[in-house]
């Protein structure tokens, strides 16, 4: 199967979760869906990086995000793995895994979604198999895959980033805009270069132009 590319329309699957069985597009719904692998249950860095999306929660409720992990364990590590997530992130504030974790110990779905790396070496579980590598995909309504990430085993994820890019998406989706470098919610946006000059000035009539290509603008948004 060749690669996932942007744009592609996510591979749907059914699967196992800690929640019960899940028909991926039906489960993603109306919403926008992050899908995201990690090596394995009971591995540090992971342990960290799920223990931060549980906190972020209301994060990603607050943009119409539902959140699926995925680790090539069963079900049984999975919901003692949890426990442990909830004990290290109950260290800085009450934490709960509310969302569904797959179970995917034959590998199905992580080599349906490229989540498995044999170049990696650094990425190896006991039995020498590769592990799930640290992926990402932010999956819009539509089911169609608009960001992917993979991140080397040693290094967690910036889930600040995740969201960020969440809300450029989203706000290019409604206004025809493209964010700039750091961008963050709130900051100057820049007009999308499909904009004439006579339509920025009714659609973006405090924009700036700076150079013809290279026009911005405040934004309101909620
Ligand atoms: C971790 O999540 O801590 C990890 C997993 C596999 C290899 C290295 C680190």
């Amino acid at each position: 199967m060749p690669s996932l590319r942007l744009g592609n329309i996510a591979p749907d699957f059914e699967a196992e979760t800690t929640q019960g069985p899940v028909k991926f597009h039906e489960w993603i719904g109306d919403s926008w869906a992050v899908l995201f692998s990690h090596p394995g249950d009971f591995t540090p860095v992971c342990t960290t990086e799920l223990a931060e999306v549980a906190r972020r929660a209301p994060d990603f409720a607050k943009r119409n995000v539902k959140v699926i992990g995925i680790s090539a364990n069963g079900l049984e590590d999975h919901h003692k793995w949890a426990k442990d997530i909830e004990e290290w992130g109950g260290r800085f504030a009450p934490t709960t895994v509310g969302f569904p974790i797959i179970a995917d110990a034959d590998r199905r779905i992580s080599t349906l979604y490229d989540m498995l790396d044999e170049q990696d070496a650094t990425n190896r579980d006991a039995k020498g198999l590769p592990f799930t590598i640290r992926t990402v995909f932010i999956i819009d309504p539509k089911k169609t895959i608009r960001l992917l990430l993979a991140y080397p085993a040693s290094t967690g994820r910036n889930f600040d980033e995740i969201i960020r890019v969440i809300d450029s998406l989203q706000i290019g989706d409604k206004y025809r805009v493209t964010t700039p470098v750091n961008w963050n919610k709130g900051d100057d946006v820049i007009v999308h270069p499909s904009v004439s000059t006579e339509e920025a000035k009714t659609l973006f009539p405090e924009h700036t132009v700076h150079k013809p290509y290279l026009r911005t603008t405040p934004l309101k948004v909620e």
